[in-house]
Parts: C-alpha cells; sequence; structure tokens
C-alpha cells in the first residue's frame, strides 16, 4: 500500500541541515531469519529511527552483489540483492519511509562494479581490442611477454592494482586495473558509454522515489591516461595509493565534468514533490580547501567531512578542524557535515578509548602523517573511556551547524568487537592483506534489539547472524535502552529532539567563547552555548540552564564531558 508522503517533504532545503543515518543493510534487521539483515528488516525498524529522530537514511549498496566487498561489488545497478529483497520491497521501504517524513539516500558505486556483472564477463569474453574492453580499463602489460602489470600501483586492499585475465583463446593476455579487490573492475570513464550508463542509473532510482546517493570514492573515476608509476611504498612493495603521494587516479580533471553532470541531472527533478535530488560524495581530500571545491555552486551538495572523522580528541584539534571546516564551506556557499563512524572505521566508543585517538590538527590543517584504522585497531581500548567520550562527542557533532552522520549503533553506544575469531572475517582486506590486517568486521557486527542472547531480536530467535555478536550486548540493545534515563540511546534522543526543536540550533552560525585551552566553548543562534571539557581536570558549569549533558555535571564539568546550555 502506498503511504502518504508526509508533510515535513515540502523543505527542500533539508539537505543542509539533515541529521542521516546510515544504514549497513546486511547488519541492521533481519525480518526474514536468513542471518543476513534485509529492506523488509529495514522497513519494519523506520519507526525506530522517526523517534530516534533523524530526518534521514543512507542504505549501503542494496544491490545485486557476490558480496566480496559488502555489496560495493555491484553486479547490476538497477535491481536488489535477493539476499536483501525485492524492488518491491525497496518501493515500499522507500514509500514508508517518506509517509514518516524520513528521506532515503542509497549508494552510487561508480568507480567500479563486479566482476560478475555482465558488461565486464561480456568484455573478459570479446577479448583485446573489442569495445566491450573499452567500458573498463584494460591495458597489455609489461615485459617481452606482457607478463608484468602495467604499473607498479598497489590496490587499496593490498596487493597490485591490476590482474591479468585469460583470453578467450586460453592464453594469458591483458591486464585490468582494480582500485579495490579483483573482484571489483574499475569502469573507463574515458568512455562516453560509462557516463550514459551512469545516467540511467540515476533517472532509475530517482524515478523510484530516491531522494539522493551517497557517491562511493567520488574523487576516483578519472585517470590519469598516461598511467605514470607511483611512489615506491616500502611496506607494500607497490607504488603508493595514498593521496598525499599525488597518484594519478585521485581527484583528476575529468571528476568535476562528471559531477556536474549528475547535479544536471538530480536539479532536474526540482519540480517533483520531492524536490531536487541531492548527493554526499565520499572523497577524503586535504586540505579542507580542496574538498571544498566538490561542493562549489552547480558541482555536489555536500561532502563527508574526513577531518572530523579522524580528528584526535582534543580541544585544539577539534577546534582547528572545526575552524578550518566552516571557513572553506562558507566559502563555496555550502553545508558543513559532520561524521564520527562509518562502516570502514572503528567505532568511536573504541576509538576514542585508545591511547591515540585520531589525527593532529592546527591552524594549517594535519600535522604528521595520515594514520589509518589498521594503526589504531593494533592500540588497546578502554572502552569505558572510550564511552564517555563518544557521548561527549555525540553532543559536541550535533550541536554543531550543518549534517550530521550517525552510523547505525552509535547511537547505542556499541564498541568496535575487536575479538572476531579469524574464521568469520569476511573483509577481504584480510585474505589480500595476507592475514596481517584484520579489516573492517568489527565495525559490521549485527545490531543488538532486545533480548538477553544473540541474536538479539536482530532476526527472529534461533536464527545466526552473519557476524557473531558479542556475550556482553545484551544491555546494550535497543530495548535494554529505551526510557533508560542517561541511556546512550536516550541522549541521542534528546539530542535530536533538542536540535529539531530549538531555532537557535538551526542556523549556519557559530561563535566560540574564550577559554581554558582545554575546553571547547561555542554559541548558536545567541541562545544556546555548547561546552565540552577534554581536560583531566574538571571546568566550572558556565551560568544559563542545563538543556542536556553527557554525564553528570554540578557546579562543575568533569573530564571527557560535552553539556548544552542556554545563554
Ligand atoms: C568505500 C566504501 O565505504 C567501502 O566500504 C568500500 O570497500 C570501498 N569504497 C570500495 O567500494
Amino acid at each position: 500500500m502506498p503511504t502518504v508522503p508526509s508533510a515535513n517533504l515540502a523543505d527542500h532545503d533539508w539537505w543542509r541541515r539533515a541529521v542521516v543515518y546510515q544504514v549497513y543493510p546486511r547488519s541492521f534487521h533481519d525480518a526474514n531469519g536468513d542471518g543476513t539483515g534485509d529492506l523488509r528488516g529495514i522497513s519494519d525498524a523506520l519507526g525506530y529511527l522517526a523517534r530516534l529522530g533523524v530526518d534521514a537514511v543512507w542504505i549501503s549498496p542494496w544491490y545485486p552483489s557476490p558480496m566480496v566487498d559488502g555489496g560495493y561489488d555491484v553486479a547490476d545497478y538497477c535491481d536488489i540483492d535477493p539476499s536483501l529483497g525485492t524492488l518491491d520491497d525497496a518501493a515500499e521501504l522507500v514509500n514508508e519511509a517518506h509517509g514518516l517524513g524520513l528521506r532515503v539516500m542509497v549508494d552510487l558505486v561508480p568507480n567500479h562494479c563486479s566482476d560478475q556483472h555482465p558488461l565486464f564477463q561480456q568484455a573478459l569474453a570479446a577479448g583485446p581490442g573489442s569495445p566491450e574492453r573499452e567500458l573498463f580499463v584494460f591495458r597489455d602489460g609489461l615485459g617481452p611477454d606482457g607478463s608484468q602489470p602495467p604499473t607498479n600501483w598497489g590496490s587499496l586492499f593490498g596487493g597490485s592494482m591490476w590482474q591479468r585475465v585469460t583470453e578467450p583463446d586460453g592464453r594469458p593476455g591483458q591486464w585490468y586495473c582494480h582500485m579495490f579487490a579483483p573482484e571489483q573492475p574499475d569502469w573507463n570513464w574515458a568512455s562516453p558509454r560509462v557516463a550514459q550508463l551512469f545516467d540511467q542509473v540515476l533517472r532509475f532510482w530517482f524515478d523510484r522515489g530516491v531522494d539522493g546517493f551517497r557517491i562511493d570514492v567520488a574523487d576516483s573515476m578519472a585517470l590519469d591516461q598516461s598511467l605514470p608509476d607511483t611512489e615506491l611504498d616500502p611496506a607494500t612493495g607497490f607504488g603508493s595509493w595514498r593521496k598525499d603521494a599525488g597518484a594519478p587516479f585521485w581527484d583528476q580533471p575529468g571528476v568535476e565534468q562528471i559531477h556536474r553532470r549528475w547535479r544536471q541531472i538530480a536539479d532536474s527533478y526540482a519540480d517533483s514533490f520531492l524536490g531536487p535530488r541531492v548527493f554526499v560524495a565520499e572523497a577524503h581530500l586535504e586540505p579542507v580547501q580542496r574538498q571544498a571545491t566538490y561542493v562549489a555552486e552547480g558541482r555536489l551538495h555536500t561532502t563527508f567531512n574526513f577531518d572530523h572523522l579522524w580528528c584526535e580528541w582534543s580541544a585544539a584539534s577539534q577546534r582547528h578542524m572545526i575552524t578550518r571546516t566552516l571557513a572553506a564551506h562558507a566559502e563555496v556557499g555550502a553545508p558543513a557535515t559532520w561524521v564520527i563512524g562509518n562502516h570502514d572505521v572503528t567505532r568511536p566508543v573504541s576509538r576514542y578509548g585508545k591511547p591515540e585517538t585520531g589525527w593532529r590538527f592546527d591552524a594549517d590543517g594535519r600535522v604528521g602523517e595520515a594514520r589509518f584504522s589498521e594503526d589504531f585497531r593494533r592500540l588497546a581500548t578502554d572502552v569505558e573511556l572510550g564511552r564517555r567520550r563518544a557521548r561527549a562527542a555525540a553532543l559536541l557533532m550535533l550541536a554543531l551547524p550543518g549534517v550530521a552522520y550517525i552510523y547505525q549503533g552509535e547511537e547505542l553506544g556499541l564498541p568496535e568487537v575487536e575479538d572476531l575469531p579469524a574464521e568469520v572475517l569476511q573483509d577481504p582486506i584480510w585474505e589480500r592483506s595476507g592475514h596481517t590486517e584484520k579489516g573492517r568486521d568489527g565495525c559490521r557486527v549485527p545490531l543488538p534489539w532486545s533480548g538477553d542472547e544473540p541474536p538479539y531480536g536482530f532476526g527472529p530467535g534461533g536464527s545466526v547472524p552473519w557476524l557473531p555478536q558479542p556475550d556482553s550486548w545484551a544491555e546494550l540493545s535497543v530495548a535494554a535502552q529505551t526510557g533508560v534515563p542517561g541511556s546512550h540511546l536516550e541522549l541521542y534522543r534528546k539530542a535530536l529532539a533538542e536540535r529539531h526543536a530549538n531555532p537557535a540550533l538551526r542556523g549556519t552560525d557559530l561563535t566560540w567563547d574564550h577559554t581554558d585551552p582545554e575546553v571547547l566553548s561555542f554559541r548558536r543562534g545567541g541562545r544556546v552555548r555548547c561546552l565540552v571539557n577534554f581536560g583531566s581536570q574538571p571546568v566550572p558549569l558556565p551560568e544559563g540552564t542545563v538543556l542536556l549533558a553527557s554525564a553528570d555535571v554540578g557546579p562543575t564539568v568533569p573530564p571527557d564531558t560535552a553539556v548544552w546550555l542556554t545563554t
């Protein structure tokens, strides 16, 4: 039954200040009991999301996929993976979400597809020099027998970025480029047919009521066609893929044209009830001014704030990062975004509880080396400290102007599952790294909804989730936290309700207060003050009525605590 769209959807500027909830479909809610989350499971839980107080849902890939990379290996861009449901289930989900006033964004994966995509299979069968091969990045190998890859590039998942194929006549043949796993061949965006194919994909979903797309690796589609080698990374023995090493497959000039083409398609829906459709780019570029070029007029709407995602837990770094983010976005008239977790990184409750919590920032940007998840995963975790900081980090994020992203389970204070046994790991990084990097499964463990033992209401009793849930998760379930004053979930609910109801939190302004160097304090709309104590000593609670606090406050605000006050 189609649901009547909620009147909330009349706001076509929603994307400038929304709170968006990321659903990783395999791990959210399993309606059919096969151990994997599904679309009916998501539909059943939309009421929970509406009550939580978010404005939109972003669903990670739901397309048919061999699931080599959790759905980021797409075999058909215009259908739903049978393990997740059907196109009818997707239509119902979108309708029901709209009925509750929730926007729906899905994932566009334009850099690569699955090696099972029919067009890639046709390219393999058609042989070198064929029009079919032009859709992908095929090259002859180097050396007299072509047995050396065309460049020294290393894949982001480990090993070479090139895979040699066996030609239809049975001989070893050309190589194709894959930025990620070999099962994820890169599209050749130098071919106009690839651009046309994605135009159709956008329209297919926009016509079905999807409000926007998160664009996977939005800075990678164009290649420097001269294919230069990159600086050798001694740790891998391959050419570096690190952006700071100037690699020829990131942020090349052709990327802008692709974004502008998509923007025109999204804008062509301006007269529809849902309004123009929107994009958020997954692209980490430094410095932030460069990142902001992605959201300049006529290009994309928003872009994920990876500086925020990786920023260490310190007043100085957070303040520099926030100031720089806001200035760079104000310059191009785009809203900033804020994000502390997603399906690729260590959950904030665990990361903020480590001896090193992220990257340091000063007034000129990031200081020192850009370290990634695996470097942090190896450090010991103090979960209680991390949870306290994650609560404060949530209040800080939700007090900032712009768009905030919540990764599923963040509102429950779930930690990273750091002790998954090797035999259950599914992230391709585990295999490709020769079992040296555990990868991202620890933040993808299925959510606990209710009950005292696995599957904790993720699926019906007796079902076995695709990744094992810890025995300690009963107290973190939605049911266990609902209505419990001070629980992580109730803190999020209250913060979201206040953010919606309080006009002071709706504008684009932010004014810093002068404070102790270990404290961040700023005002919004001249009426709400957010203060975060990053230091190791309590600080005096300023005057005003406390609206919300991440921990008990009295005459003082304890360490690792955030408070919202009226001014
Ligand atoms: C970024 C996605 O967030 C990640 O999960 C995926 O593995 C890569 N892009 C490749 O699509």
